[in-house]
């Protein structure tokens, strides 16, 4: 027999999956090599299903945009590992390609239910085909807006809500058919940034107790929204900030061809300590506005911006001032370190600096070793705890 048979590429994939952490129970393991992965992606070979590393697009639309993919591994056992399945669970996938569905149908066994919703008819139609070649006729499939109530939905709600496509808003439906108890594991974007977060009720409200690093396509429907950019220096600088924040672009602009202002901080990272991502999102919960400032790389070739990642990094702003958070390498150190700095610029631009190297201080005392944590209040919650939140149309987030 071949080494290359699809059980032995799935065997090798979920080791490798084991060994870098991104499977830890046994429970998601046994999915993992039970399920027939490739099955769901036969535009492409076993070998590419079983060792690409991020997601294989499925679907793109007019634009060229990528609009369905089967996610990446990786991302699906983070996910599952975080949604804390367990045999009998009913569970609700929002955002359909059939290869996680069949996951979630193994860990919740012949006792429990899956149910799969997409917008996209073609999305539907696949991954029922594709669903039933592999055996997985027991998992529901619907055509339709995952942001609305589902329906058909189980009286006392979804022991797990798994929304696998990028939020711009935690919907009002995903809180009301979450079953007592129940979890909710949903890629939101906040502030710029791409986060899954795991959530479970406290309080009245949902408490985020997982943070995963995350790319998703972005969700379609009337719960879609659009960033906007502000173009600081042509398609080289760009300011992007959520849909309801305020940025007036022209003094933004103009302030960007004022002379800047450096501050260093003293907060140092290493390369590989996970310290900048926690910072971003906590950043989220301490200062507004807060937004991502991206540039080019031939950006930084002409000098426009200080060392900015292609991620872009955290920035705020006032009506006619903006600063961003840069790094430094630091000398003579033994092994990879950075230093955090604030570039600003425009009339308010010592000022803003300062709070801005204040916070991140701040951040470094009291924050840079835990992971932070969101909660998601309904927009009438009387317990909601006021200071700085992320409004979105169906909550008030917190960030601590
Ligand atoms: C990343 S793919 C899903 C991946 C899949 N769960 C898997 O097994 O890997 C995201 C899907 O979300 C769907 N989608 C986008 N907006 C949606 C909405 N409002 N309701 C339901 N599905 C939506 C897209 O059509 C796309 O198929």
């Amino acid at each position: 027999m071949s080494i290359r048979t699809p059980d032995v590429l799935r065997g090798r994939m979920v080791a490798e999956l084991r060994a870098r952490g991104a499977i830890v129970s046994d429970e998601v393991e046994a999915a993992f090599l039970a399920v027939p992965r490739h099955l769901f992606a036969p535009e492409v070979t076993a070998e590419e299903v079983y060792s690409a590393p991020e997601g294989i697009f499925t679907k793109f639309n007019d634009r060229g945009k990528p609009v369905s993919s089967v996610s990446a591994p990786w991302l699906h056992a983070r996910m599952l590992e975080a949604a804390r399945i367990a045999p009998g669970m009913t569970v609700l996938e929002i955002g359909s390609g059939g290869a996680n569905a069949a996951l979630l149908a193994e860990l919740v066994g012949w006792h429990g239910s899956v149910t799969s919703v997409d917008i996209d008819p073609d999305i539907t139609s696949r991954a029922r085909e594709l669903l039933d070649r592999a055996g997985y006729g027991r998992v529901r499939v619907r055509q339709a807006d995952g942001a609305q109530p589902l329906p058909d939905a189980p009286a006392r709600g979804f022991d797990r809500i798994i929304v696998t496509v990028g939020a711009a808003d935690v919907a009002a439906a995903w809180r009301d058919q979450l079953a007592p108890g129940g979890r909710l594991v949903v890629p939101l974007r906040l502030r710029g940034l791409s986060r899954t977060l795991a959530f479970a009720h406290e309080d009245g409200h949902l408490r985020s107790d997982t943070v995963i690093r995350s790319g998703f396509v972005s969700i379609q429907g009337p719960s879609a929204r659009a960033v906007r950019s502000v173009r600081l220096a042509g398609r080289h600088v760009r300011l992007v900030v959520d849909e309801d924040q305020e940025a007036d672009a022209n003094a933004l602009t103009e302030a960007f061809t004022e002379p800047s202002r450096e501050q260093w901080t003293s907060v140092e990272l290493g390369g590989q300590e996970g310290v900048l991502p926690r910072l971003e999102v906590w950043l989220a919960g301490a200062i507004a506005p807060y937004g991502r400032l991206r540039a080019t790389p031939e950006a930084a070739g002409r000098e426009l911006v200080g060392w900015v990642l292609d991620a872009g990094m955290p920035a705020v702003w006032t009506h006619d001032s903006l600063a961003y958070l840069s790094l430094r390498q630091v000398p003579r150190a033994t092994s990879e370190r950075y230093e955090l700095g604030v570039i600003a610029h425009g009339p308010g631009r010592e000022a803003l600096a300062s709070r801005f190297a204040e916070t991140v201080r701040r951040f470094d005392r009291e924050a840079r070793d835990s992971e932070p944590v969101v909660r998601a209040y309904g927009p009438e919650d009387p317990h909601f705890p006021g200071g700085v939140s992320v409004d979105k149309p169906s909550v008030r987030l917190t960030v601590a």
